[in-house]
């Protein structure tokens, strides 16, 4: 392949990642929360039941934002249900998952995890079989200070301070038939007008998701976020996104380029706000939350296959391996949110342990790292600062990709993909320039120029490579490092820049002192 190049400029600057960018998930669904984050009695289990082998993994992989209870869950979740002595609480059926919920942890033990994995609790309310009532009492038990019934009873539960929520979002999912009590975008925007309302009221320090659509492939996509925002316009900060990138039809290389169709859905979505915006000749701006983004497909399963297993607690479900080359999807997702830094101030990894997730574990057994977990922590260890507007000279292909639940013909064509996909931070305090580069030729490897403009020197700090020829490969609890990143040393500094060499199929990272 003929030398790509990448021109930088210090002052082009897109926007500064918020730290929220780099959020993750945990949903009551499978074994993410019992026997992943929290499993009594493991031998690496603490006090309160929260296994300590999980939360290193999780400090390592550094998420910033959890978002709790769900996803399809939270739309059936009573959450007094959760909270109050542990032998009182009632054990549910769960309609979104059809599973048992035996409510063992709840909100309070939810936020004393944040604290112990040093992130940020995010919650999201039920507006499926539930209202603004539930929602409004849910803020007043985690936030108010003291003298009410609810707050009262938070303190009676061993919560004497609040817990000081600040991000919620207004249900989940709200558009998809699946969800319990799906709703039009009238309905929905009515609702979740009315919970913002009196949730703000009781808090308003606190900031709000209205749901967007649960894809950019539903059929309402487009006029769901017009019609929900121009209900919800001047109560929220935020539309929500979610999208699970696929390989059902064994396309690599279309594969590979699916993260340029969330660099289309954000830029979509960007479009339809601003046009409510518009409407009102209003300068707000309305905000996106990515709540779920991931590789997603092997383990969708249908509501059928469910019952037929009954109503376990905790069942093995969308226990998703992750291999090689869905590692390299993934990092292209990452790139895509980090190049929309200036929109995108919120984005949750879908999910966190054992659910199409990074971490692994092995009930009363191991943790381990999947392949996703590499690129995430890249992203959210050395993705803070400015992004660089990058101009890309790449060779491109083209690509059509399949998404089983779409809505035009299943295909969405992809005519130019350029080999390369990359994303450049700069960290003014830190004083370093980090590039995050995709090499997406399957064969070839990639000799990329990087043309710096407006720094005087620049020094390699560390550069790593996840990169495999089995592209099916993926780690286990037996090889748990099969996949892992490994020295990248093809970079030759420049007068202007610096030439790096990257290996086909691969995910690269260079950090680089970068003065002024
Ligand atoms: O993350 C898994 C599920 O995907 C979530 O519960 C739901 O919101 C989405 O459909």
């Amino acid at each position: 392949m003929s030398t790509v190049d990448v021109r930088l400029d210090r002052d082009s600057v897109i926007g500064a990642t918020d730290p929220r960018l780099f959020g993750a998930f945990i949903e009551h669904l499978g074994r993410c929360v019992y026997g992943g984050i929290y499993e009594p009695g493991h031998p690496k289990a603490d006090q309160k039941g929260f296994r300590k082998d999980v939360l290193a993994l999780v400090r390592e992989l550094g998420p910033t934002i959890m978002r709790y209870p769900g996803g399809n869950f939270v739309s059936g979740y009573n959450w007094e249900d959760g909270v109050g002595p542990v032998k009182d609480r009632p054990a549910r059926l769960d309609l979104a998952w059809m599973s048992t919920e035996p409510n063992t942890f709840g909100t309070n033990e939810f936020v004393d995890w944040c604290r112990a994995a040093d992130v940020e609790p995010m919650l999201a309310v039920n507006l499926g079989t539930r209202d603004g009532d539930a929602a409004r009492n849910l803020v007043e038990y985690c936030n108010h200070p003291r003298g009410t019934a609810l707050s009262d009873l938070r303190r009676k539960h061993g919560y004497g301070k609040p817990h000081g929520i600040k991000f919620w979002c207004l249900g989940n999912e709200m558009d998809g038939w699946w969800q319990m009590e799906m709703k039009t975008a009238t309905e929905y925007g009515r609702i979740a007008t009315e919970a913002a309302k009196m949730m703000k009221w009781i808090d308003p320090s606190i900031e709000l998701a209205a749901c967007g659509s649960s894809g950019r492939t539903m059929p309402t996509y487009g006029t769901w976020e017009d019609t929900v925002l121009e209900h919800t316009f001047e109560h929220v900060e935020f539309i929500s996104l979610h999208t699970y990138l696929n390989n059902y039809a064994d396309d690599t290389p279309a594969f590979l380029a699916s993260p340029d169709l969330m660099d289309q859905f954000i830029e979509e979505v960007v479009a339809i706000a601003d046009a409510v915006a518009a409407r009102r000749h209003s300068s707000k701006r309305i905000m996106l939350s990515f709540d779920e983004w991931n590789v997603w497909y092997r383990t969708r399963r249908n509501r059928n296959e469910r019952v037929k297993v009954g109503w376990p607690v905790a069942p093995e479900i969308l226990e998703e391996a992750y291999n090689m080359q869905d590692a390299l999807t993934f990092g292209g997702a990452c790139i895509s949110l980090l190049n929309h830094a200036d929109r995108v101030k919120v984005a949750c990894l879908a999910q966190l342990v054992n659910v199409i997730a990074p971490i692994m574990t092995e009930t009363g057994g191991t943790a381990w790292r999947q392949t996703i977990f590499h690129p995430f922590s890249d992203f959210s260890n050395l993705g803070r600062g400015n992004v660089l507007r990058a101009t890309v000279n790449s060779p491109a292909y083209s690509a059509s990709y399949l998404d089983p639940r779409g809505a035009v013909d299943n295909h969405y064509p992809l005519p130019a993909v350029p080999y390369l996909k990359v994303s450049a931070v700069h960290d003014e305090k830190a004083g370093t320039l980090t590039l995050f580069a995709l090499n997406r030729h399957l064969n070839d490897d990639m000799t990329v120029d990087f043309i710096t403009k407006g720094f005087s020197e620049l020094a390699v700090r560390q550069a790593h490579q996840l990169h495999d020829k089995d592209l099916l490969a993926f780690n286990t609890a037996k090889r748990p490092n099969r996949i892992k990143p490994l020295p990248l040393s093809d970079i030759k500094l420049q007068k202007r820049g610096l030439r790096a060499t990257l290996r086909p199929a691969s995910w690269n990272v260079i950090r680089l002192k970068a003065s002024k």
